[in-house]
This record gives C-alpha cells, structure tokens and sequence, in this order.
C-alpha cells in the first residue's frame, strides 16, 4: 500500500538526495552521489522522472568533451531504467563569479556570461526532451540598499527571460520556463520574492505565454503565506508550469525538509489543490535529506516524500467523496462561490433594485467550522 508508480509522475532534483550536508555550519557529511546511481536508485522506488542543473552533472566550465563524458553514464542510466527529464534548470548561485546574481549581476560581463551558460542549458533541455525549464534566482537580490537598483534590475531580469524565449521560439524547441520565486536565502531579499511577485512580472514579458510558474512549498511558507492558496491563483491564471513539492515549519530559514513533515494540514490541501485544481505536470521534490542521515536515511527521505503525498491524495479523496463533507459543502455555501453574482443578461438596474435585509442574512453564520473539522478528521485518520 501507497507503492510510489511511475504513473503516479513522481520526480527529484539530483541536488535532492544528492545534496552533502553542506551548511554555513558545516561540511560534507555524505560522499558524492553519482548522477547515475541516483537514477537507479530512484527508479527502484518507484519515481517516473529526474531533474538537474548543468553543474548536479558536469564541472562548471567543463569543455563540451568532458561534458560528454560526463552525461554518458547519465543518458545510460536513463535508458536502462525509464526514467525521463521532464525539467532542467541552471546553476547560476555557486561560482563566486555569481555573487551579485547572473542576470541582474551589476557586472554586465557577469550577465553575458551567465546568459551564456543558459542558452548552453536550453539546448540540452530541449535535448534530453525536458518541456520545462526552471530560473530559480537564488542570487538576484540585495543585502543593501543603495548597492542594487532595483527597477534596473527587472528590466535586465525581463531582457534575459525575453532573450531566452526568443531562442526557444527561434530553435523551434518545445520548452516552457518557469520561474521560482523565494522571499531571501541566500541573498537578504531576493527578486520575486513570491508568487505574486513572479505572476505581475510575467505580465511584462515578451513572450508570457512561454513564461509560467515554479512555486516551492518551504518558499511560499518562509514568507508567512498559504501555499495551496498559491498555486491555486497561480492555476487560475493558467500559469502553473511546475511545482516544488516539500516541508517547512513557518517563517524561518528555508528548511527543505521532505513533504508532508513540517506543516502538515498545508501538505494536505495542498495536495487538494493539485489533484483537483487542474494540474497536470510532474509531482516534483525539492528537499534536502537532513545532515543527520547517512545514504539509508537519504533512501528513507525520499520515499517519505512520496509516500506522503499517496497517503493524503488517498485522505483528499475520501474527504471530497464523503457524503457528509458533500453536505457541509452546500451548508456552507461553497458551490455558491461558483455562480456569477450578477445573473445571465441581468442588468446592474435590476441589482439596484433588489430588496435586501443586511440584518437577517448578517444572523446566518457560515458553517465553515463544521466543513474544517470534517477535513481534519479525514487528516488525523479518523473518519
Ligand atoms: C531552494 C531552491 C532551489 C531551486 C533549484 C532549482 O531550495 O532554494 O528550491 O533548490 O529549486 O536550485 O533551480
Ligand atoms: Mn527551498
Ligand atoms: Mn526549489
Ligand atoms: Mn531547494
């Protein structure tokens, strides 16, 4: 029971089980991960995809031939396994050329360089057949006010998203990007901090079809927001592309722990949202095994997450197909929200004209108590 399939489209980061424990604190507590090994490993648990940056595979400034050599026993592991490369993404936050950002770097060689390093990255998404590509600007951002000016920098954070999607329509590649925002960590505040922040600068591409969204659970929470509530507005605007699905306790440093721990009534409506709000991408994982585990600890931590996300899609399910939760829906008036305020050919004469009595519809309360708890009881395992 609640064996991870690869129909269930389950997907990790190779900087996910990969990652070594390094901290500000601290270094490696795990040895490297080889790519391949992670593949094979994932795929006996049940996982349908993997995801990476250029540099989870090769050097950075590897030459083509040493990037070669490097993606061979990838593509083999692949092959033998399934699995498949449904998103891509770009290191540009590790290198200490990168320590003001890449495409808002104040050094304008910096931003051609690291405009450089993602078109590298674009073919070979479009190569292994990803259809998403992922801009995490972990460096775009400030510690201090005066040193970054801020509307400059949108205006080269959009000339590069624009850049990349004249490429993608001039190469005649089948590749979406998707922005992930975050409120700060590693720089003090961060560009697009949010959600909101990404889908309003979307508005002012080129190209905005092309251009969706990436959001991460442990983002959205760090920044004292309702996660589902996210990417639910984020669907509704037809621009969620992708998402990162792991664990967060509030406000606080970004945790990354595996989904379902940390704030566990988010996880499920999240799952909610995703199962019946009309998305259909990959269940992707953004988490970092903590640096107590050894490799069996990394295993264990990444079936978790899977295991996780079954065991409340199976509870969102028999919450959604609960005769008592149907009847609560309607007591509290939820398909209500459904029907337009003003009816079919109605005129806004009409509406004035209507006889209303505040007092009496302000004595009916709402019911939503009774709703909550039913879902709770569905969540602590009880109904
Ligand atoms: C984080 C981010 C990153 C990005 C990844 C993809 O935890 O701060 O989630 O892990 O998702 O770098 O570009
Ligand atoms: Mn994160
Ligand atoms: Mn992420
Ligand atoms: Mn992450």
């Amino acid at each position: 029971e609640f064996r991870p399939m690869p129909e269930d489209r389950f997907s990790f980061g190779l900087w996910t089980v990969g990652w070594q424990g390094v901290d500000v604190f601290g270094g490696a507590v795990r040895p490297p991960l080889e790519p391949a090994e992670a593949v094979h490993k994932l795929a006996e648990l049940g996982a349908y995809g993997i995801t990476f940056h250029d540099n989870d595979v090769f050097a950075f400034g590897a030459t083509a031939a040493e990037k070669e050599a490097a993606l061979k026993p990838l593509r083999e592991a692949l092959s033998a396994t399934g699995l498949v490369v449904p998103m891509i993404t770009t290191n540009l936050f590790s290198h200490p050329v990168f320590r003001d950002g890449g495409f808002t770097n104040n050094d304008r060689d910096v931003r051609r360089f690291a405009l450089r390093k993602v078109l590298d990255n674009l073919d070979l998404a479009a190569e292994l057949g990803a259809r998403t590509f992922v801009c995490w600007g972990g460096r775009e951002g400030a510690e201090s006010g005066a040193a970054k000016d801020i509307r400059a920098a949108l205006e080269r954070y959009k000339e590069a998203v624009d850049l990349m999607t004249q490429y993608i329509v001039d190469s005649g590649y089948d590749l979406r990007i998707a922005i992930e925002p975050k409120p700060n960590e590693p720089r003090g505040d961060i560009l697009l901090p949010t959600v909101g922040h990404a889908l309003a600068f979307i508005n002012e591409l080129e190209r905005s079809e092309l251009v969706g969204l990436n959001p991460e659970v442990g983002h959205e929470e760090m920044a004292g927001l309702n996660y589902a509530h996210g990417i639910a507005q984020a669907l509704w605007h037809g621009k969620l592309f992708h998402i990162d699905l792991n664990g967060q306790h509030g406000p606080r440093f970004d945790q990354d722990l595996r989904f379902g721990a940390g704030n566990a009534r988010g996880a499920f409506w999240t799952v909610d949202t995703i199962e019946n709000g009309g998305y259909d991408g990959p269940r992707h994982f953004d988490f970092k095994p903590p640096r107590t585990e050894d490799f069996d600890g990394v295993w264990a931590s990444a079936e978790g997450c899977m295991r996780n996300y079954l065991i409340l899609r199976e509870k969102v399910r028999a919450f959604r197909s609960d005769p008592e939760v149907s009847e609560a829906l309607e007591t509290a008036r939820v398909p209500e929200l459904s029907q337009p305020t003003l009816s079919e050919g109605e005129t806004l004469e009409s509406l004035r004209a209507e006889e209303f009595d505040p007092e009496a519809a302000a004595a009916r309360g709402m019911a939503f108590e009774r709703l909550d708890q039913l879902a709770l009881e569905h969540l602590y395992g009880v109904r």
